[in-house]
């Protein structure tokens, strides 16, 4: 349990965040599916990656700091016994779409948080390609799949899920014979941009991307700092007026900026610089100057460009006078918790006032919070939410659970609270 207050005046940062978690899942992956030593500079250091390298290791690849050592995918170790994703969904559904086309089967494995989250969603696009998926009782892990050759198809993903995208990329890749994949809009392309920079895709459309199968070769990937982490530390200079914060040298891949655009539409400044690319995704720094914020309304490709974010959007949202409304984002139900209902629960805990719809929640802001406490559930990013509601909440904000932050960011207490020291 650990008690935010946040003093009185502006709060100021110009600071770095720990290295992508989306980025970190993808590059250790695809290191471990080239065939030599490849090197993953500045993965982050969340619980999530970590999962990721064990489930690699069980693989028969080899970390060593941040080197890669790998047989390559044609030679991974058949696994013995089932792989523990533990609370990384990334992780899951990466690795089964990469196990797709080995002759040997494979089963994955959660913790109780991935219990309930959604699996059947691979199913029918990994099937397309001739993969064999199953999935468990009620749609969610365990997950076994593989067993046999792969050819290329048309996928259709009826979600914009980068997770699903990206695991049929990495299966697409072992096929034989083209393929492409196409979902709604609004999902980070960081895969299908990384494959292309390798000459082992090319996009077709803002939707359809094609994959040409092929070799990973070993190499050096660069992961940038994470959006979705700087994205608390952002919301906190926005929360403030005269308050100015600054994150370098992250990932502003345009599936992953949505909160931007959201606290620009809210009336904060925004300035976003980009600095070059990695492997063709841009990186860059960002600066949020906090103003009177004003309530927005959420929806279509920008809920799902800021769904990660959107926990934070209803601390936005307590803050202004007015109704904040998101909708579109029935996803928020399939996370670690149930964002929607995590969202009014955060609200109402601190004192505001707030209501679940189908596909979202609203959220009637009071020009503030008042304080209070509430449980994150094992939730990473309700539980760095909550302390950054303490931003507007005088009387302090306590978390229980608040350990589970270090599922993304093992370091952000300490990051918050230099906001202000
Ligand atoms: C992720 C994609 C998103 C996001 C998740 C990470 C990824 O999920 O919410 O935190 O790394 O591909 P979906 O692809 O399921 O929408």
């Amino acid at each position: 349990m650990v008690t935010f207050r946040v003093p009185p005046g502006p709060l100021r940062a110009d600071t770095t965040v720990p290295g992508d978690k989306s980025l970190s899942h993808r590059a250790l992956i695809l290191a471990a599916m080239a065939a030599g030593v490849s090197r993953v500079a500045g993965a982050g250091p969340g619980d999530d990656v970590s999962t990721t390298r064990r489930a690699l290791g069980r693989l028969g690849v080899a970390f060593d700091r941040d080197l890669v050592s790998s047989p390559g995918v044609d030679a991974w170790t058949a696994p013995s016994a089932p792989i523990d994703a533990g609370n990384s969904a990334t992780t899951l559904r990466l690795l089964v779409g990469a196990l797709a086309g080995r002759p040997y089967p494979a089963t994955l494995v959660r913790d109780a948080s991935l219990m309930r989250r959604p699996m059947g969603r691979l199913v029918a696009p990994l099937a397309a390609l001739g993969a064999a998926v199953e999935v468990g009782p009620g749609g969610g892990p365990p997950v076994t799949v593989g067993g046999g050759a792969l050819h290329g198809a048309d996928i259709s993903v009826p979600m914009p899920s980068a997770q699903v995208r990206s695991a049929c990329a990495l299966a697409a890749l072992q096929a034989a014979g083209r393929s492409t994949i196409t979902s709604p809009p609004g999902f980070r392309d960081h895969t299908e941009r990384w494959l292309e920079a390798m000459g082992l895709g090319r996009r077709l459309s803002e939707v359809s991307f094609q994959v040409l199968p092929g070799l990973v070769v070993p190499g050096v990937w660069e992961v940038p700092g994470d959006l979705s982490s700087a994205s608390f530390l952002l919301a906190a200079a926005a929360l403030r007026p005269g308050s100015e914060v600054t994150v370098r040298s992250v990932t502003l891949n345009p599936g992953r900026t949505g909160f931007l655009d959201i606290l620009e539409a809210a009336g904060a400044r925004v300035e976003l610089r980009a600095t070059g690319l990695t492997r063709g995704d841009p990186v860059g720094d960002v600066t949020v100057v906090g103003e009177e914020l004003r309530p927005v309304r959420v929806a279509g490709a920008l809920a799902v460009r800021a769904l990660d974010e959107l926990l934070l959007v209803a601390v936005l949202g307590a803050a202004t006078t007015g109704e904040t409304v998101i909708s579109g984002a029935a996803e928020l139900r399939a996370k670690e918790t149930d964002r929607a209902a995590a969202a009014v629960r955060l609200v109402r805990s601190l004192g505001g006032e707030a209501a679940e719809v189908p596909d979202g929640f609203t959220v009637r802001g009071r020009g503030g919070l008042a304080g209070g406490e509430i449980d994150a559930g094992g939730d990473h990013r309700l539980a760095m939410a909550a302390a950054i509601a303490a931003v507007i909440s005088p009387g302090g904000v306590t978390v229980r659970g608040f350990e589970a932050a270090a599922v993304s960011w093992p370091g952000f207490a300490e990051s918050l609270e230099a906001l202000w020291s």
